[in-house]
Protein backbone atom coordinates (compact mmCIF):
# COMPACT_ATOMS: atom_id res chain seq x y z
CA UNK A 1 0.00 0.00 0.00
CA UNK A 2 1.44 3.04 -1.24
CA UNK A 3 0.23 6.92 -0.83
CA UNK A 4 -3.30 7.72 0.01
CA UNK A 5 -5.16 11.14 -0.54
CA UNK A 6 -8.13 12.32 1.87
CA UNK A 7 -10.57 14.79 0.47
CA UNK A 8 -12.79 15.79 3.49
CA UNK A 9 -15.74 18.40 1.98
CA UNK A 10 -18.58 17.59 4.71
CA UNK A 11 -18.87 21.05 5.87
CA UNK A 12 -16.91 24.01 6.20
CA UNK A 13 -13.32 22.96 6.17
CA UNK A 14 -11.86 21.88 2.87
CA UNK A 15 -9.33 19.60 3.69
CA UNK A 16 -6.83 17.91 1.76
CA UNK A 17 -3.86 15.38 3.42
CA UNK A 18 -1.38 12.49 1.82
CA UNK A 19 -1.19 9.46 4.16
CA UNK A 20 1.70 6.76 3.83
CA UNK A 21 2.08 3.77 5.96
CA UNK A 22 5.86 4.11 6.45
CA UNK A 23 6.35 7.80 5.94
CA UNK A 24 2.70 8.47 7.60
CA UNK A 25 1.04 12.03 7.18
CA UNK A 26 3.16 13.56 4.64
CA UNK A 27 0.85 16.58 3.64
CA UNK A 28 -2.35 18.00 5.03
CA UNK A 29 -3.67 21.55 4.21
CA UNK A 30 -6.71 23.05 5.11
CA UNK A 31 -8.93 26.36 3.90
CA UNK A 32 -11.33 27.18 6.04
CA UNK A 33 -14.45 28.80 5.07
CA UNK A 34 -14.90 30.67 8.36
CA UNK A 35 -14.74 34.22 7.02
CA UNK A 36 -17.46 33.21 4.54
CA UNK A 37 -20.12 32.21 6.46
CA UNK A 38 -19.15 34.81 9.40
CA UNK A 39 -21.41 37.87 8.20
CA UNK A 40 -24.66 34.88 8.24
CA UNK A 41 -23.58 33.89 11.72
CA UNK A 42 -23.45 30.06 10.78
CA UNK A 43 -22.43 28.04 7.55
CA UNK A 44 -24.40 28.68 4.40
CA UNK A 45 -24.89 25.13 2.78
CA UNK A 46 -24.96 26.72 -1.18
CA UNK A 47 -21.45 29.02 -0.55
CA UNK A 48 -20.09 25.93 1.17
CA UNK A 49 -20.38 23.96 -2.05
CA UNK A 50 -19.25 26.41 -4.76
CA UNK A 51 -15.81 27.60 -2.29
CA UNK A 52 -15.31 23.68 -2.10
CA UNK A 53 -15.25 23.54 -5.61
CA UNK A 54 -13.62 26.69 -5.94
CA UNK A 55 -10.75 25.51 -3.77
CA UNK A 56 -9.99 21.88 -4.08
CA UNK A 57 -7.93 21.48 -6.99
CA UNK A 58 -5.70 23.79 -6.05
CA UNK A 59 -5.58 22.66 -2.39
CA UNK A 60 -5.12 18.98 -4.33
CA UNK A 61 -1.75 20.12 -5.99
CA UNK A 62 -0.61 22.15 -2.73
CA UNK A 63 -1.03 18.40 -1.03
CA UNK A 64 0.75 16.77 -3.57
CA UNK A 65 3.64 19.49 -3.67
CA UNK A 66 4.24 19.37 -0.45
CA UNK A 67 4.24 15.44 0.05
CA UNK A 68 6.42 15.53 -3.13
CA UNK A 69 4.63 13.13 -5.07
CA UNK A 70 3.23 13.30 -8.30
CA UNK A 71 -0.25 11.42 -8.51
CA UNK A 72 0.86 8.13 -10.11
CA UNK A 73 2.43 7.84 -6.75
CA UNK A 74 -1.59 7.53 -5.29
CA UNK A 75 -2.43 3.96 -4.03
CA UNK A 76 -6.02 4.93 -3.55
CA UNK A 77 -8.60 7.93 -2.96
CA UNK A 78 -9.97 8.22 0.06
CA UNK A 79 -13.03 10.76 0.84
CA UNK A 80 -15.93 11.78 3.08
CA UNK A 81 -19.60 10.65 1.46
CA UNK A 82 -21.24 11.11 4.79
CA UNK A 83 -23.06 12.53 7.03
CA UNK A 84 -22.93 16.27 6.35
CA UNK A 85 -24.50 19.09 4.38
CA UNK A 86 -25.18 16.86 0.95
CA UNK A 87 -24.01 19.47 -1.88
CA UNK A 88 -20.86 20.17 -0.08
CA UNK A 89 -19.88 16.41 0.19
CA UNK A 90 -20.87 15.73 -3.47
CA UNK A 91 -17.88 18.25 -4.47
CA UNK A 92 -15.35 16.39 -2.48
CA UNK A 93 -16.91 12.88 -3.57
CA UNK A 94 -17.38 13.49 -7.11
CA UNK A 95 -13.80 14.57 -7.09
CA UNK A 96 -12.33 11.74 -5.28
CA UNK A 97 -13.87 9.06 -6.98
CA UNK A 98 -13.26 10.82 -10.54
CA UNK A 99 -9.51 11.23 -9.79
CA UNK A 100 -9.23 7.58 -8.55
CA UNK A 101 -10.95 6.38 -11.88
CA UNK A 102 -8.70 8.17 -13.93
CA UNK A 103 -5.41 6.96 -12.33
CA UNK A 104 -7.31 3.38 -12.10
CA UNK A 105 -6.94 2.89 -8.23
CA UNK A 106 -9.43 2.02 -5.10
CA UNK A 107 -11.49 4.59 -4.19
CA UNK A 108 -13.04 4.70 -0.18
CA UNK A 109 -16.08 6.29 0.88
CA UNK A 110 -15.30 7.44 4.08
CA UNK A 111 -17.72 8.24 7.35
CA UNK A 112 -17.30 11.55 8.44
CA UNK A 113 -17.64 10.42 12.53
CA UNK A 114 -15.87 7.31 11.92
CA UNK A 115 -12.74 9.38 10.78
CA UNK A 116 -13.12 11.56 13.70
CA UNK A 117 -13.50 8.32 15.68
CA UNK A 118 -10.06 7.08 14.18
CA UNK A 119 -8.00 9.72 14.02
CA UNK A 120 -6.90 9.55 17.68
CA UNK A 121 -4.57 6.37 16.30
CA UNK A 122 -2.95 8.77 14.05
CA UNK A 123 -0.99 9.01 17.50
CA UNK A 124 2.23 7.96 18.42
CA UNK A 125 0.36 5.56 21.31
CA UNK A 126 -2.57 4.86 19.86
CA UNK A 127 -5.37 3.15 22.40
CA UNK A 128 -5.95 -0.69 22.43
CA UNK A 129 -9.18 -2.31 21.36
CA UNK A 130 -11.60 -1.77 22.92
CA UNK A 131 -12.14 1.71 23.64
CA UNK A 132 -14.94 4.06 24.40
CA UNK A 133 -15.36 6.86 22.50
CA UNK A 134 -16.78 9.92 22.51
CA UNK A 135 -17.97 11.57 19.91
CA UNK A 136 -18.43 15.78 20.18
CA UNK A 137 -18.62 17.96 17.03
CA UNK A 138 -21.34 20.47 15.48
CA UNK A 139 -24.01 17.66 14.85
CA UNK A 140 -22.83 14.67 16.90
CA UNK A 141 -22.88 13.94 21.06
CA UNK A 142 -21.98 9.85 20.87
CA UNK A 143 -20.59 7.67 22.93
CA UNK A 144 -19.34 4.49 21.34
CA UNK A 145 -18.36 1.43 22.61
CA UNK A 146 -15.66 0.62 19.98
CA UNK A 147 -14.43 -3.02 19.74
CA UNK A 148 -12.31 -3.35 16.08
CA UNK A 149 -12.15 -1.13 13.17
CA UNK A 150 -16.25 -0.76 12.00
CA UNK A 151 -17.68 -2.42 15.28
CA UNK A 152 -19.22 0.23 16.73
CA UNK A 153 -21.80 -0.04 19.44
CA UNK A 154 -23.68 3.09 20.01
CA UNK A 155 -23.75 3.57 24.31
CA UNK A 156 -25.40 6.77 24.26
CA UNK A 157 -26.37 9.47 22.39
CA UNK A 158 -28.13 13.36 22.03
CA UNK A 159 -31.47 13.49 22.10
CA UNK A 160 -31.58 16.87 20.58
CA UNK A 161 -28.91 19.54 20.17
CA UNK A 162 -25.05 17.91 20.02
CA UNK A 163 -22.48 19.59 22.27
CA UNK A 164 -21.01 22.01 19.86
CA UNK A 165 -24.43 23.08 18.60
CA UNK A 166 -24.80 24.08 21.87
CA UNK A 167 -21.72 25.98 22.37
CA UNK A 168 -22.38 27.61 18.86
CA UNK A 169 -25.72 28.44 19.90
CA UNK A 170 -24.99 29.65 23.28
CA UNK A 171 -22.33 32.08 22.11
CA UNK A 172 -24.56 33.47 19.57
CA UNK A 173 -27.15 34.46 22.36
CA UNK A 174 -24.53 36.52 23.66
CA UNK A 175 -23.17 37.70 20.61
CA UNK A 176 -19.95 36.25 20.48
CA UNK A 177 -19.84 36.05 16.64
CA UNK A 178 -19.11 32.82 14.63
CA UNK A 179 -17.71 30.04 15.09
CA UNK A 180 -19.03 30.34 18.62
CA UNK A 181 -17.95 27.25 20.54
CA UNK A 182 -14.09 28.38 20.42
CA UNK A 183 -14.95 32.32 21.22
CA UNK A 184 -17.51 31.12 24.51
CA UNK A 185 -14.63 28.56 25.43
CA UNK A 186 -12.44 31.66 25.33
CA UNK A 187 -14.59 34.03 27.75
CA UNK A 188 -15.09 31.28 29.78
CA UNK A 189 -11.59 31.13 31.31
CA UNK A 190 -11.82 34.35 32.50
CA UNK A 191 -15.40 33.85 34.07
CA UNK A 192 -16.55 33.08 38.03
CA UNK A 193 -17.51 29.68 37.81
CA UNK A 194 -19.56 29.90 41.32
CA UNK A 195 -21.91 32.90 40.05
CA UNK A 196 -24.21 31.13 37.87
CA UNK A 197 -25.11 27.29 38.42
CA UNK A 198 -26.62 25.45 35.15
CA UNK A 199 -28.31 21.99 35.07
CA UNK A 200 -26.38 18.91 34.36
CA UNK A 201 -29.28 17.20 31.94
CA UNK A 202 -30.40 13.72 32.38
CA UNK A 203 -27.53 12.75 35.25
CA UNK A 204 -29.79 12.32 37.97
CA UNK A 205 -31.44 8.96 35.64
CA UNK A 206 -29.41 6.17 34.55
CA UNK A 207 -28.58 5.81 31.18
CA UNK A 208 -26.14 7.23 28.97
CA UNK A 209 -28.25 9.55 26.35
CA UNK A 210 -27.47 13.39 26.50
CA UNK A 211 -29.90 16.62 26.23
CA UNK A 212 -28.35 19.51 26.05
CA UNK A 213 -31.21 22.07 24.42
CA UNK A 214 -32.59 22.56 27.98
CA UNK A 215 -28.68 24.75 28.99
CA UNK A 216 -29.31 27.02 25.99
CA UNK A 217 -32.80 27.98 27.32
CA UNK A 218 -31.09 28.60 30.16
CA UNK A 219 -28.63 30.49 29.21
CA UNK A 220 -31.29 32.61 27.33
CA UNK A 221 -33.46 32.78 30.79
CA UNK A 222 -30.15 34.24 32.33
CA UNK A 223 -29.35 36.81 29.67
CA UNK A 224 -32.71 38.32 29.92
CA UNK A 225 -32.64 38.92 33.35
CA UNK A 226 -29.23 40.38 33.27
CA UNK A 227 -29.85 42.24 29.91
CA UNK A 228 -27.49 44.88 28.88
CA UNK A 229 -24.75 42.11 29.38
CA UNK A 230 -21.43 43.30 30.48
CA UNK A 231 -17.91 41.89 29.04
CA UNK A 232 -17.83 40.23 33.08
CA UNK A 233 -21.56 38.73 32.92
CA UNK A 234 -20.54 37.14 29.59
CA UNK A 235 -17.51 35.54 31.16
CA UNK A 236 -19.38 34.50 33.87
CA UNK A 237 -22.31 32.64 31.25
CA UNK A 238 -19.68 31.35 29.09
CA UNK A 239 -18.02 29.61 32.34
CA UNK A 240 -21.48 28.52 33.69
CA UNK A 241 -22.36 27.03 30.88
CA UNK A 242 -18.87 25.51 30.01
CA UNK A 243 -18.79 24.14 33.32
CA UNK A 244 -22.14 22.46 32.81
CA UNK A 245 -21.49 20.49 29.45
CA UNK A 246 -18.09 19.46 30.50
CA UNK A 247 -19.33 18.31 33.83
CA UNK A 248 -22.27 16.12 31.76
CA UNK A 249 -20.06 15.02 29.59
CA UNK A 250 -17.49 14.01 32.40
CA UNK A 251 -20.59 11.98 34.23
CA UNK A 252 -21.23 9.80 31.42
CA UNK A 253 -17.94 8.98 30.02
CA UNK A 254 -17.68 7.63 33.25
CA UNK A 255 -20.64 5.44 33.17
CA UNK A 256 -19.76 4.26 30.30
CA UNK A 257 -16.33 3.20 31.46
CA UNK A 258 -17.93 1.54 34.53
CA UNK A 259 -20.39 -0.16 32.57
CA UNK A 260 -18.38 -1.38 29.66
CA UNK A 261 -15.38 -1.93 31.74
CA UNK A 262 -13.21 -0.43 28.73
CA UNK A 263 -9.84 1.25 29.67
CA UNK A 264 -9.31 3.59 27.44
CA UNK A 265 -11.56 6.97 26.58
CA UNK A 266 -10.94 8.44 23.02
CA UNK A 267 -12.20 11.65 22.60
CA UNK A 268 -12.98 13.17 19.20
CA UNK A 269 -14.49 15.86 17.06
CA UNK A 270 -14.16 19.57 17.54
CA UNK A 271 -15.70 20.00 21.06
CA UNK A 272 -12.79 18.08 22.00
CA UNK A 273 -10.52 21.13 21.24
CA UNK A 274 -12.13 21.93 24.31
CA UNK A 275 -9.73 22.81 27.21
CA UNK A 276 -11.47 22.56 29.86
CA UNK A 277 -13.18 19.21 28.68
CA UNK A 278 -9.60 17.46 28.18
CA UNK A 279 -8.89 18.58 32.18
CA UNK A 280 -11.85 17.05 33.62
CA UNK A 281 -11.43 13.39 31.96
CA UNK A 282 -7.88 13.73 32.92
CA UNK A 283 -9.38 13.24 36.11
CA UNK A 284 -11.07 9.79 34.99
CA UNK A 285 -9.09 7.20 37.72
CA UNK A 286 -8.27 3.67 36.29
CA UNK A 287 -8.05 5.20 32.25
CA UNK A 288 -6.49 6.46 29.74
CA UNK A 289 -7.75 9.31 27.91
CA UNK A 290 -6.70 9.97 24.35
CA UNK A 291 -7.23 12.52 21.55
CA UNK A 292 -5.77 13.71 18.41
CA UNK A 293 -4.04 16.96 18.64
CA UNK A 294 -5.51 19.93 17.83
CA UNK A 295 -5.34 20.12 13.96
CA UNK A 296 -7.16 16.94 14.44
CA UNK A 297 -10.01 17.37 16.22
CA UNK A 298 -11.86 19.83 14.04
CA UNK A 299 -12.23 18.69 10.49
CA UNK A 300 -9.27 18.02 8.27
CA UNK A 301 -8.40 15.88 5.35
CA UNK A 302 -5.73 13.74 7.61
CA UNK A 303 -8.17 11.46 9.21
CA UNK A 304 -9.89 11.03 6.09
CA UNK A 305 -6.96 9.82 4.37
CA UNK A 306 -6.23 7.29 7.83
CA UNK A 307 -9.47 6.09 8.07
CA UNK A 308 -9.46 5.23 4.14
CA UNK A 309 -6.04 3.80 4.63
CA UNK A 310 -6.87 1.21 7.63
CA UNK A 311 -10.06 0.10 5.58
CA UNK A 312 -8.18 0.43 1.80
CA UNK A 313 -5.30 -2.07 3.67
CA UNK A 314 -8.21 -4.61 4.74
CA UNK A 315 -9.36 -4.75 1.08
CA UNK A 316 -12.45 -2.51 0.99
CA UNK A 317 -13.05 -0.55 -1.72
CA UNK A 318 -16.20 2.22 -3.00
CA UNK A 319 -17.71 1.13 -6.86
CA UNK A 320 -18.41 3.83 -9.04
CA UNK A 321 -20.94 5.25 -8.17
CA UNK A 322 -20.82 8.92 -6.41
CA UNK A 323 -23.14 8.08 -3.73
CA UNK A 324 -23.15 10.76 -0.70
CA UNK A 325 -25.40 10.35 2.44
CA UNK A 326 -26.33 13.64 4.47
CA UNK A 327 -27.60 11.28 7.04
CA UNK A 328 -25.68 8.31 8.09
CA UNK A 329 -25.67 6.34 11.68
CA UNK A 330 -22.85 5.36 12.64
CA UNK A 331 -23.92 1.92 13.94
CA UNK A 332 -24.29 1.06 10.45
CA UNK A 333 -20.97 0.81 9.40
CA UNK A 334 -19.56 -2.90 9.19
CA UNK A 335 -16.09 -4.29 9.42
CA UNK A 336 -13.83 -4.93 6.35
CA UNK A 337 -14.69 -8.49 5.77
CA UNK A 338 -10.54 -9.26 5.71
CA UNK A 339 -8.27 -8.89 8.35
CA UNK A 340 -5.11 -6.64 7.55
CA UNK A 341 -2.28 -7.55 5.66
CA UNK A 342 -0.10 -5.92 7.34
CA UNK A 343 -1.97 -5.10 10.56
O1 LIG B 1 -15.86 18.26 14.22
P1 LIG B 1 -16.13 19.67 13.83
O2 LIG B 1 -15.00 20.51 13.32
O3 LIG B 1 -17.24 19.75 12.74
C1 LIG B 1 -18.34 18.89 12.75
O4 LIG B 1 -18.19 17.76 12.23
O5 LIG B 1 -19.36 19.33 13.34
O6 LIG B 1 -16.79 20.35 15.12
C2 LIG B 1 -17.17 21.68 15.11
C3 LIG B 1 -17.79 22.01 16.46
C4 LIG B 1 -18.44 23.39 16.47
O7 LIG B 1 -19.71 23.29 17.06
C5 LIG B 1 -17.47 24.20 17.32
O8 LIG B 1 -18.10 25.26 17.99
C6 LIG B 1 -16.97 23.16 18.30
O9 LIG B 1 -16.79 22.01 17.50
N1 LIG B 1 -15.69 23.56 18.92
C7 LIG B 1 -15.56 23.81 20.24
C8 LIG B 1 -14.21 24.18 20.45
N2 LIG B 1 -13.57 24.13 19.24
C9 LIG B 1 -14.50 23.74 18.31
N3 LIG B 1 -16.45 23.76 21.24
C10 LIG B 1 -16.01 24.07 22.48
N4 LIG B 1 -14.74 24.43 22.76
C11 LIG B 1 -13.81 24.51 21.78
N5 LIG B 1 -12.56 24.87 22.07
ZN1 LIG C 1 -16.44 16.86 11.97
Amino acid sequence: MTYILGIETSCDETGVAVYHPDRGLVADVLHSQVKLHAAYGGVVPELASRDHARRLPALVHQALESAAITPTDLGGVAYTAGPGLLGALLVGATFGRSLAWALDIPALAVHHMEAHLLAPLLGSKPPAFPFVALLVSGGHTQLVLVRALGDYTILGESIDDAAGEAFDKTAKLMDLGYPGGPRLAAMAVDGDPSRFSFPRPMTDRPGLDFSFSGLKTHALTTIRRLEPLSEQDRRDIARAFEEAVVDTLHIKCRRALEQTGAEALVMAGGVAANQRLRERLATLRGVTVHYPPMNLCTDNGAMIAWAGYLRLRAGEQSGLAVETRARWPISELRAPCREPEDA
